[in-house]
């Protein structure tokens, strides 16, 4: 099957990984749309515009079968309207507030976004479903998506950003942080060293590429070493120069590193 991935940058690549070992014999495609990254301090009708032409390139020209919003962001704002638009099965994302809140009833969790996710109705009425205790706590990280792109993943300055935006929270208090933007991934080891050990981190990834099997009627295979074939799109652009998917390939090989911490 012919599955894309899409995401406003290269924050989707942190979900790319699982996607192509659980399901190796697909075939992918990667859509970044670089050209208007990023998405989460545009306006709504803005993301919604670069949304639609992301899905009119991928399910009109490149034929995919199945698509994987791979952002936090374009979802709150466009997976039902794109839901409405093409009947095939589309994937989003949504921050996970009912993982983190299911592992621990008790201490409080710290939900993470872009400003269009924090805001956004579909994660208010998420928290409103799923917080009976009112133990959520929403912080908008908007510049580490900046940082990211830029391929700044550790320095003084994304340290700075964090421990300033980190502050005002007693961790001691706190069960985990959930990562709600695809791109923050790229950044637990810096968060890492600012957090107790008692906290976590939450994330969809994994359940994404397990709601994508279910959906897409698959069967993920245990994750090995063999990874399913990708071809990488900027926008509606395909990825041919070494230097490009050089570049990509070392956001992927981070995107693995940082599976492994905790
Ligand atoms: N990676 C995206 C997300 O998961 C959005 C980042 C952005 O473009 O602001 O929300």
């Amino acid at each position: 099957m012919r599955i894309a991935l899409f995401d406003s940058g290269l924050g989707g690549l942190t979900v790319l990984g699982h996607a192509r070992r659980a399901l190796p014999d697909e075939e992918f495609l990667f859509f970044a749309d670089r050209d208007h990254v990023p998405y989460g301090t545009k306006t709504v009708d803005e993301v919604r515009g670069f949304v639609r032409d992301a899905f009119r390139f991928l399910v009109e020209e490149e034929r995919a079968e199945a698509v994987v919003i791979a952002c936090n962001t374009a979802t709150s704002v466009s997976a039902d309207e794109m839901r409405r638009r093409y009947d095939i099965p589309i994937i989003g994302m949504e921050p996970a507030v009912k993982k983190a809140l299911d592992a621990d009833r008790t201490r409080r969790v710290l939900v993470t976004g872009t400003p269009i996710t924090v805001r956004g109705e579909k994660l208010h009425r998420l928290i409103d479903t799923y917080d009976a205790n009112h133990l959520v706590d929403l912080l908008p990280l908007p510049r580490l998506v900046e940082f990211a792109e830029n391929q700044e993943f550790v320095s003084p300055h994304v340290e700075e950003y964090l421990r300033t935006a980190l502050a005002p929270f007693d961790f001691a208090q706190y069960s985990a942080i959930v990562l709600g933007c695809t791109h923050f991934n790229f950044f637990k080891d810096t968060m890492r060293s600012l957090m107790p050990e008692t906290m976590t981190f939450a994330d969809g990834n994994d359940g994404t590429v397990e709601e994508l099997a279910r959906r897409a009627g698959l069967t993920t295979q245990p994750e090995g070493e063999r990874t399913a074939h990708c071809t990488f799109f900027r926008s509606g652009r395909r990825v041919v120069g070494a230097q490009e998917l050089a570049r990509i390939e070392s956001f992927i090989s981070r995107a693995e590193r940082m599976e492994l911490i905790n």
